[in-house]
């Protein structure tokens, strides 16, 4: 139908005829001459129609945003001091011998130029908003990315396999999608919240290197940076410790920034223990281009006369910490009480702070709300574990250990970005490693896994497993990336007794163990080789590197904040029929003996 796509049309092109199809993306009147950008996905293209061919012309004046048109004309330069040299095609026009309208438009709900347009119409009419260029932009950008992930892979002897869609529960943290079985009366498939037990038993099988780039399900809350189908590249090997499969996914990030955008990554990654990334961050995933530090005081407040402060800090799980903002003595009561209202949203009770005005004057250089409740040798410690200098400013969390980390760690990324306390750094990656085998969930009491329960303890940690749960680390790692978990890993557990104590760590029975993992626990007895794997969220790395505000803006068909999907109004109500069906069987199932 057509010789050359609009945006590909230039100077070379100069006194052929070509034929463009694309959308019109704005048509403009210039007394007795009109303009119409063609559009395609390569680009616009200028097209001038003369009255001289009047059956053009009278197409072209009935012509709107988004029809669909077909042009044969003449490629010529444009006239000198009308050129855009910031158009690949600005140097040239199409001048029109005939068009064709191939399907009108009704007028779109937004300009596909506009770029300042409310997102839940954009979701509403996804395909329109498809065609503009940043969307255009994102989803290339995806295709390489992966492209180049596969690549990457391919030549480093890992192979595709494909696992299923239906299957039982894989744990990783979140609830499950549940499809109900149309042949097993009450009985239900779970989608997979990621491949994880097929691939390791894909190593048992002997397959030695795999990866799948595939969709994975989770029904949990929703964020910017989570959606409840999103897409891993994942992959296992069989024989390689943590430091060569760190080793091997990062070079295929490193390899893929470069290619895809010219961006070269430090080699090798920073790596940071997960305490440390706590201590001084307060987060797991620390973005470390801001350069704002969190000071541990909890040995320090233990015997202050200042509940708020000893409470936490002699109680088991407490802390008591400090964010250090240089300079940050300006700061204005306003600002102060905003982030106070800021934190709460973590659980912190309060926002005490103490500005650091004339140091050499002790607790008199001291402007503050709670200096009058610390004796002398708790400030003097503030302020040298701290590094505070004149003009600073310290904010303080005294709460259990998590409500502390996720405060001041959420403040220590808003003062940092909001203030400017940034290294300068376009790209920060990082491994955190020695993560916690477990983590206490204080609502059920009892030990949850960080990662997930098919993670290998450290060599030498397999006794605490059932001494002393909270003291056991793992062989897994997290790939961050500016603040965001881009990937996480682990190695293994390949041998059935050390997963029969995780699972007992974990307080699943006898019985729950056989009946939810009994195939994995078999499959381990029958010549399990070591092995790791790593998967990394494809959504999460595109939209960094598209700099993108939420993964909904590189994924084609995304769903809202509300796991829903504006365009084809799922999830929808079934069919009656389908309903009542699903209803018989669940009520004979729960009449039936246990
Ligand atoms: P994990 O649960 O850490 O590990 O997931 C791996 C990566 O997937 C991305 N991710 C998400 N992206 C968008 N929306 C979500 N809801 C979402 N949840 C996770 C993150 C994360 O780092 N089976 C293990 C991997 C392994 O051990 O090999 C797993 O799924 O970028
Ligand atoms: P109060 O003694 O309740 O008036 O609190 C004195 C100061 O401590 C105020 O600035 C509060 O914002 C702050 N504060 C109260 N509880 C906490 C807490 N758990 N962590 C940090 N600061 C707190």
């Amino acid at each position: 139908m057509r010789t050359h796509y609009c945006g590909a049309v230039n100077a070379d092109h100069i006194g052929q005829i070509v034929t463009l199809c694309g959308w019109a993306s704005r048509r403009r009147d210039h007394g007795g001459v009109i303009f119409i950008d063609l559009r395609d996905r390569e680009g616009t293209v200028q097209v001038v129609i003369d009255p001289d061919t009047p059956e053009a012309f009278a197409v072209a004046e009935d012509t709107r945003p988004e029809f669909v048109l077909k042009v044969v004309g003449k490629v010529r330069p444009r006239p000198a001091g009308t050129e855009n040299p910031n158009l690949p095609t600005g140097m040239v026009e199409v001048l029109t011998q005939t068009l064709e309208v191939l399907n009108p438009s009704l007028t779109p709900p937004f300009q596909i130029d506009d770029d300042n347009i409310n997102e839940n119409i954009r979701l509403q009419y996804r395909y329109l908003d498809l065609r503009r260029a940043p969307m255009q932009k994102n989803l290339r950008l995806r295709y390489r990315v992966s492209k180049l992930m596969r690549d990457y892979l391919d030549q480093h002897g890992f192979m595709e396999v494909e696992t299923p869609m239906l299957t039982r529960s894989t744990p990783e943290g979140a609830r499950d999608y549940l499809v109900p079985s149309r042949v097993h009366d009450g009985l239900f498939y779970a989608l997979p919240q990621s491949p994880q037990l097929f691939k390791q038993l894909l190593m048992v099988a002997g397959f030695d290197r795999y990866f799948q780039i595939t969709k994975c399900f989770r029904d949990e809350d929703l964020r910017a940076d989570r959606q409840p189908e999103f897409t891993q590249v994942d992959l296992e090997t069989s024989f390689m410790g943590e430091e060569e499969i760190m080793v091997l996914v990062e070079g295929m990030i490193r390899d893929m920034f470069q290619k895809a955008q010219g961006i070269d990554l430090p080699n090798p990654f920073p790596r940071m223990a997960y305490a440390e990334a706590m201590g001084r961050y307060g987060s797991d995933k620390p973005d470390l281009r801001v350069t704002l530090e969190i000071t541990e005081l909890t040995e320090v407040m233990k015997a202050v006369d200042f509940k708020v402060f000893s409470g936490p800090a002699n109680a088991v799980g407490g802390r008591v910490a400090a964010l250090r903002v240089p300079k940050g003595g300006e700061f204005s009561r306003g600002e102060i009480d905003a982030w106070t209202e800021f934190v709460k949203i973590y659980g912190a009770r309060g926002l005490a702070w103490i500005k650091v005005n004339e140091k050499a004057k002790g607790r008199d250089g001291l402007q503050s709300p709670i200096v009058k409740n610390l004796h002398d040798a708790a400030l003097a410690e503030i302020l040298s574990r701290s590094g505070a200098e004149d003009g600073d400013i310290l904010f303080f969390g005294a709460d259990r250990a998590k409500v502390v980390n996720d405060a001041l760690g959420a403040l220590r990324l808003k003062i940092g970005h909001e203030k400017g306390y940034l290294d300068g750094r376009a790209w920060a990656p990082l491994w955190v490693v020695d993560f916690p085998m477990f983590e206490f969930n204080e609502d059920e009491h009892r030990w949850d896994a960080l990662h997930h329960p098919f993670t290998a303890p450290k060599d030498g940690h397999e006794d605490y497993l059932a001494t002393n749960p909270g003291a056991a680390l793992s062989k897994a790692y997290d790939m961050v990336l500016n603040g965001w978990e881009v990937g996480g890993g682990s190695v293994r557990i390949h041998k059935e007794a050390v997963q029969e104590k995780v699972f007992a760590a974990l307080n699943i029975g006898a019985a729950e163990r056989r009946e939810k993992f009994g195939f994995l626990l078999d499959a381990l007895q029958y010549g399990a080789p070591p092995h790791g794997g790593l998967a990394f969220g494809l959504d999460r790395l595109v939209t960094l590197m598209a700099g993108a505000e939420s993964i909904r803006d590189v994924i084609a068909f995304p769903k809202t904040q509300r796991a829903a999907c504006l365009m084809t109004n799922a999830p929808n109500a079934v069919d009656e029929k389908q309903l009542r069906e699903l209803h018989i069987r669940l009520r004979q199932k729960a009449a039936e003996p246990s």
